[in-house]
């Protein structure tokens, strides 16, 4: 198991390119499975996430050949409309692949996922409103069992914006029966892409990017092409929390304004330089100001990055809070910080953070993605030596996170060590 070995106290200064966006990959992945087509993606991020994707459509009959950064998938028939255990419990989103194996080929199997670090998180609403469009679903032994011989357009009201259940009911309407209406359905800008892909592909999707959307169903979807993914909004508002941590100047490049207006507005109330730029968004640090943030679907502050915004509160002249409305137990990393030095305490979806002076680096563990994350920024900041294991959490979302902190002038090393 490898872990990331780091010096605190440099400044990171200079320019750096954002990946492609894994939570827009994922779905557009499993949207493949819909169209006969060919499709050249670019932009697709190296993350383990992004393999598995790649290994559990493989494994359902794709052709996938990647030539440089160019990935061309095809699904021309499907051998097994099974997503197993072994790939669910490695990555939650292979979900994504139920609507799209139902909508086309009539039948899916996919192993129920269980809880994960961070919540609970159910799918009965995607399962509700694939039973609204005529599925048959049941759930034996672990796995989710459904059918359908045509699906048909339906009204879908959603009890809570879900972006995967968004998802799995829009891949599956574009090769429905008749018209489908989502209400209260998920607004970020990953679903936004896999709206874009999917009318690329020929779908007729309205009103994606908003609570109301609507899609009319359509035989088949006859386009392949050249898609490119969208920048990881989150990934470069991690880096943008670096650029603030370790009080440097970063210029972030490959990120779509607009799709970090919380933080920015947050960013700047705590006294953090920001400025958007063509091409880009350039971030300066400097002391900081407490604040007080409270978690929402997008456009409100995003869950992915409350843990990394902690580690800069955690170094504020005062008192901070995070509120986290999504998930019921995204502060994994909150004991962690502590080890370091934070002053954080719990209060049932509150966290209260007293800045304090400095981190100190030490030994820590990364338990999920986003704790991964806020602990690097922890350790590029702290003083002397952190340690964190367990980082293949980290890979399963950031590029080559290490590489590009290097390259700003962090001191970071990745070293395999035994379990
Ligand atoms: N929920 C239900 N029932 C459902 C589905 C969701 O009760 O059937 C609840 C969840 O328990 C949660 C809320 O609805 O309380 C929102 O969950 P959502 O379904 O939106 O989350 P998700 O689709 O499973 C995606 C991202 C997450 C991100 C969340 C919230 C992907 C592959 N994953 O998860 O990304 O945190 O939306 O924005 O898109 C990450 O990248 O680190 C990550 C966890």
């Amino acid at each position: 198991m490898d872990k990331l070995v780091i010096q605190g106290g440099r400044p990171l200064l200079g320019d750096i390119k954002t990946s492609g966006a894994k939570n827009a990959a994922l779905p557009i992945l499993a949207a493949t499975l819909l169209s006969s087509e060919t499709h050249y993606f670019e932009n697709l991020p190296a993350l383990t996430d992004v393999k598995t994707m790649e290994k559990l459509l493989c494994q359902l009959g794709a052709k996938i050949n990647q030539e440089g950064t160019l990935h061309a998938v095809q699904v021309k028939q499907i051998d097994l409309c099974e997503a197993p255990y072994d790939l669910v419990k490695t990555m939650r989103a292979s979900i994504l692949v139920l609507g799209p194996l139902l909508a086309k080929y009539g039948e899916a199997r996919v192993s129920l996922p269980g809880g994960c670090a961070i919540g609970a998180r159910p799918v009965n609403l995607h399962l509700d409103a694939l039973k609204a469009m005529g599925a048959e679903i049941g759930i034996a032994h672990g796995m989710i069992y459904a059918k359908a011989r045509r699906l048909k357009g339906a009204r879908i009201v959603f009890d809570v914006p879900t972006v995967t259940g968004t998802e799995n009911v829009m891949m599956a309407a574009t090769i429905a029966d008749g018209k489908t209406e989502i209400h209260n359905a998920a607004c970020e800008p990953e679903v936004v892409d896999l709206a874009c892909f999917l009318n690329h592909c020929g779908a007729r999707i309205t009103g994606f990017g908003s609570p109301q959307m609507t899609i009319e169903g359509t035989p088949s979807l006859p386009n392949g092409g050249t898609y490119c993914v969208m920048p990881d909004r989150i990934e470069a508002g991690t880096l943008m929390l670096a650029a603030a941590v370790t009080g440097g100047e970063v210029m972030i490049r490959q990120y779509r304004g607009g799709h970090l207006a919380s933080l920015i507005e947050t960013l700047r109330e705590m006294g953090v330089k920001v400025q958007e730029e063509k091409g880009g968004v350039r971030v300066r640090g400097g002391p900081v100001r407490p604040v007080n943030v409270t978690t929402a679907p997008y456009p409100g502050f995003p869950t992915d990055i409350q843990a990394q915004i902690m580690t800069l509160m955690s170094l504020s002249g005062g008192i901070s809070t995070v509120t986290e409305t999504i998930f019921e137990n995204r502060f994994n990393h909150v004991a962690e910080l502590n080890r370091m030095g934070a002053d954080i305490h719990l209060e049932g979806n509150q966290a209260i953070i007293r800045g304090v002076l400095a981190l100190s680096g030490a030994k820590v563990m990364a338990s999920d993605l986003r704790a991964s994350a806020s602990l690097v920024l922890a350790g590029l900041v702290a003083q002397g030596t952190t340690e964190i294991s367990r980082i293949y959490h980290l890979d399963r979302g950031y590029e080559r996170l290490e590489e590009k902190l290097v390259a700003l002038g962090a001191s970071i090393r990745r070293v395999s060590s035994p379990l």
